[in-house]
């Protein structure tokens, strides 16, 4: 069928599977690019479809010749109805991987369930023995606890008192004021339950116990921080309590692999276009402004760029992992250098519908997002007909 973006809201219900396949071949190539990384052998990545996660798993098997177990969850394709983008990225780069003679298999399910985590260890002991690198990618708007079956749904919300400021529709421009009621209730513990380190303190124990850490096993987490004016909403936010519960387990994490000589870290990343972070409030304003800023100074990166810097110059530089005073791995950097947030606060008080257009890069914005779908590539034809039923190799 012909397949076009179809939006609603903050979403967009299709996905073209020509145009995943080649973002993931971009990525792909822009990872051979750069030249091999020192880094793991064999790796899992949990939430490795898209986003942050699918630019781990691209790095380490293009740029490390890695072995990568990948899960995620998404929605398959049925005659007529496209898949969820992750569906199609992991279909390319399965196919990708293997072509290159590189191991790839995924699992498609709830990271979050006893069920997924069983069905990940029986496959490492079968197929690789033990991993040496865990890249923990979830974002995800509901848990379900596996101890207590309690289902828990996060919230961005401000703490302690009503935020307001400027938000826009990127679809439409028009730059708004909202208000964000703050969180009651069992909002923060809610939040923290679903992106806190509950889960990946519950991944790498079981991984543990089952002894399918290598020596020296390596985990990273990403977090994000972010400037003054979005603090109230997302760091000082129920969302920033769960970015505290993260950090805070990565040393949980450390401690108790120890006896293996392992080390967990998180790594604050820099704001990007993802399904996550476009239904932030305020964030996609922040974002426009940031990236114009950015790309004049030249220093302007999606999660592949990102990626690659995290582990090329960050965890397999050949030394000691460089960190800030709180053991965090920064490649948010230059989005947070002083000269490029200060540029960005000035725009942000200039910024409204009829400025929006020249002050900020919504076209970025949007092109950006319309990527996250498979839309607007280059090198695709729109207009042709597309397969959307597209499988999985390793999914049967
Ligand atoms: P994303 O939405 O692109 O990716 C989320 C991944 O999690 C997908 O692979 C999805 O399939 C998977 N997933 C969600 N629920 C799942 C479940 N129940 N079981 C299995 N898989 C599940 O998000 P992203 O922006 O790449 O975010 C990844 C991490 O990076 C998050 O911790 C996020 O907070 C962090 N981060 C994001 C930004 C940003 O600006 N986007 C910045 C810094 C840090
Ligand atoms: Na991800």
């Amino acid at each position: 069928m012909i397949i076009e973006p179809r939006m609603r809201g903050f979403i967009c219900l299709t996905a073209h599977p020509k145009g995943c396949e080649q973002n993931v071949k971009n990525q792909i190539e822009y990872i051979k690019s750069k030249g091999a990384i020192a880094g793991a052998k064999k790796v899992l990545v949990i939430g490795a479809s898209t986003g942050f996660g699918l630019a781990s798993r691209i790095t380490s098997a293009f740029g490390s010749n890695a072995s990568t177990i990948g899960v995620f969850f998404e929605k398959p394709p049925v005659e007529g109805k496209t898949a969820s983008p992750g569906w199609y990225n992991s279909a390319a780069f399965e196919k990708e991987a293997h072509k290159a003679g590189i191991y790839a298999k995924s699992i498609n399910g709830d990271a979050f369930s006893n069920e997924i985590k069983r069905e990940t260890l029986d496959l490492i002991k079968a197929d690789l023995g033990q991993i040496d690198l865990v890249i923990y990618s979830l974002a995800s708007p509901v848990r379900v606890n596996p101890t207590t079956g309690v289902t828990h749904r996060s919230v961005l919300k401000p703490i302690g008192q009503t935020y307001t400021n400027k938000t826009v529709d990127f679809h439409t421009g028009k730059v708004s004021e909202v208000s964000i009621a703050p969180a009651d209730g069992d909002d923060i513990e809610n939040t923290v339950a679903v992106m806190g380190g509950e889960d990946w303190a519950m991944w790498i124990d079981a991984l543990k116990s089952e002894n399918l850490l290598a020596e020296g096993a390596t985990t990273v987490a990403y977090s994000y921080i972010g400037p003054s004016l979005t603090e109230a909403v997302y760091r000082k936010g129920t969302i920033g309590r769960a970015k505290d519960h993260l950090e805070a387990t990565a040393f949980t994490i450390t401690d108790s692999l120890k006896s293996i000589g392992g080390k967990a870290y998180v790594s604050v990343n820099k704001a990007l276009v993802t399904q996550a972070s476009s239904a932030i409030p305020v964030i996609p304003l922040y974002i426009s402004l940031l990236y114009k800023i950015m790309k004049e100074e030249g220093v302007h990166e999606g999660c592949i760029e990102q990626i690659q810097r995290l582990f090329n110059d960050r965890l397999y530089n050949g030394s000691e992992v460089p960190t800030d005073d709180k053991g965090r791995i920064r490649i948010d950097d230059w989005e947070m250098r002083d000269d490029i947030q200060a540029k960005v606060a000035k725009l942000w008080l200039e910024a409204d519908t009829e400025t929006l257009p020249a002050l900020g890069d919504l076209a970025g914005y949007r092109n950006d997002f319309l990527n996250l779908f498979g839309f607007e590539f280059a090198g695709v034809d729109y207009n042709a007909e597309a397969d959307e039923v597209v499988a999985i190799e390793s999914i049967k």
